[in-house]
């Protein structure tokens, strides 16, 4: 039973809060005119992790991994197929509607969507002291004093208090959120992607002010998000997720500088550092191709190795266990990165694998760039052919034109608008699909005057050095 802290009854810093053991949600597909069950969407398939009081919690992963549904059956507002969730050494896995309302006041949402998720018919204050109203509260002095302290809390003014969502920008609409959701002083909040919605400019804002709510007022969140850079500054540790599984759990700087896990290791490769320091730094990208597989019928094994570079026979039939491989790190995965296990040499890997992902080394792609200078100073000096060298600028435009669209996705990813990591490789993968892309089995290709018209490659350092 986790310690509780006198004073205000809640959990003492560090201490177990909530504890989810093999949680499932499987949603039923239905046909026909009696609506029998067919199959179901796996988006949640066995997971297993703890929130420790005061601790930030990031969850990522990409579209459709079942990140939503694992908020909402943590806040129980979908009923688990299977597993269980305890809330302060409390099962609250089955709980009804009237067994749930003093949970209720200890566990809050915060939506992706600050246009959707308020009632556009309420005015603010309607809206932010419906948690009392619901809870049979009456805070010190009454109802509208308290919702106008909360907009002050989180920035905005008290006056405001008529007015309506409408009236509001989606940075402003989303503090109201927040408003809402604190109005009960909850222990834990969960935010589902709370400022994937919103302007870059905006959602640094929005993060600072969620920062320090957890400060003041000792508040401990499940932080959700497509991509790792938005969790980054803000989690203490971080569950990657990947079709319904946690496939790496680690302290936050252990997943940054060592990710075991090839997923983790591609997601973070796809996600610019914008850190002058590490500029020069020696990385690869990794570029996954294919989509992720249906949750309907994932693969067998571990689920990933239809899209890793390293699967071999036993990823394809055995599924691999969640296990701290180190200290504060836990991973699923039978050939981790950054351990002695790599990928074994004597072992055959799964020709399918082989094509599920482009390794590109930044060398490889500094050489190109070399190369590529080099030519395009030839062709301006006249020393290479007319043919050759319309062909060269011909290609040269054009791909610098797709490459500056990968470098808009880039930087997209880095402003963690939803998709990002997705379409800055989607939009990698098109600057590098008319050609055959350099590997690094290929640095061959710099050498050859080919390589004129591959300059999608050429451009890549820009992506690189990010
Ligand atoms: N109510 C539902 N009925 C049927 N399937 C659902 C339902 N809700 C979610 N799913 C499916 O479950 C899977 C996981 O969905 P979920 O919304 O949890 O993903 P997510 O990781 O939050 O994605 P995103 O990043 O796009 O928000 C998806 O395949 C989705 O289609
Ligand atoms: S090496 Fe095997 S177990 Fe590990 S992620 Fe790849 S496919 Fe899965
Ligand atoms: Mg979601």
């Amino acid at each position: 039973m986790p310690r509780q802290s006198e004073e205000n009854g809640r959990v003492a810093d560090g201490e177990v809060l909530l504890k989810v053991t093999g949680l499932q949600k499987h949603f039923p597909i239905k046909k026909g005119l009696l609506q029998r069950q067919v199959g179901a969407v796996h988006a949640v398939d066995g997971l297993d992790f703890e929130v420790r009081s005061g601790e930030t919690l990031g969850v990522v992963g990409e579209s459709g991994c079942g990140k939503s549904t694992m908020g909402r059956l943590i806040t129980r507002l979908l009923e688990p197929t299977g597993g269980k969730v305890e809330f302060e050494g409390k099962d609250i896995t089955h709980l009804g509607v009237t067994g749930m309302r003093p949970m209720r006041r200890d566990v809050q949402m915060i939506f992706q969507d600050p246009y959707s998720s308020l009632n556009p018919r309420h005015t603010i204050g309607t809206i932010i002291g419906a948690p009392f109203r619901l809870q049979g509260v009456e805070p010190e002095g009454g109802i509208k004093k308290e919702v106008q302290r909360l907009l002050s809390v989180v920035g905005l003014n008290p006056e405001h208090y008529n007015r309506y969502p409408h009236e509001f920008s989606g940075g402003q609409r989303q503090r109201i959120g927040i408003a809402r959701a604190l109005a009960l002083k909850p222990k834990l909040v969960v935010a589902d992607e709370p400022v994937s919605a919103l302007d870059v400019s905006i959602q640094a804002q929005v993060v600072n002010l969620m920062d320090d709510l957890q400060e003041e007022l000792g508040l401990t969140y499940v932080i959700i998000a497509h991509d790792l850079s938005v969790v980054r500054h803000v989690s203490d540790r971080i569950a990657v997720m990947y079709l319904g599984k946690i496939v790496e759990l680690a302290d936050r700087d252990l997943l940054y500088k060592t990710p075991m896990h090839p997923y983790t290791k591609a997601l973070m490769s796809a996600v610019p550092i914008p850190d002058p320091k590490r500029k020069n730094a020696k990385s690869e990208r990794i570029l996954l191709k294919g989509d992720v597989p249906s949750p309907i019928s994932p693969p067998s094994g571990c689920r990933f190795h239809t899209r890793c570079w390293k699967a071999t026979e036993i990823c394809r039939t055995t599924e691999p266990a969640l296990v701290e491989l180190r200290p504060g790190q836990q991973v699923a995965c039978h050939h981790p990165e950054n351990f002695e296990d790599q990928a074994p040499q004597d072992t055959v890997l799964l020709s399918a694998a082989k094509e599920a992902a482009e390794l590109v080394a930044d060398e490889v792609l500094a050489e190109s760039a070399q190369t590529s200078e080099a030519l395009a100073t030839a062709v301006a000096e006249g020393e290479v052919g007319t043919e050759e060298a319309t062909a060269s600028a011909d290609a040269g435009t054009e791909e610098a034109g797709a490459s500056e669209e990968a470098a808009a996705s880039d930087e997209s990813a880095a402003s963690e608008e939803p998709e990002a990591s997705e379409s800055s490789e989607q939009a990698d993968e098109e600057a590098e699909a008319p050609e055959e892309p350099a590997t690094a089995e290929k640095p061959a290709v710099a050498e050859k005057p080919a390589v004129a018209e591959k300059p999608a490659v050429a451009e890549k350092p820009a992506a690189s050095e990010d």
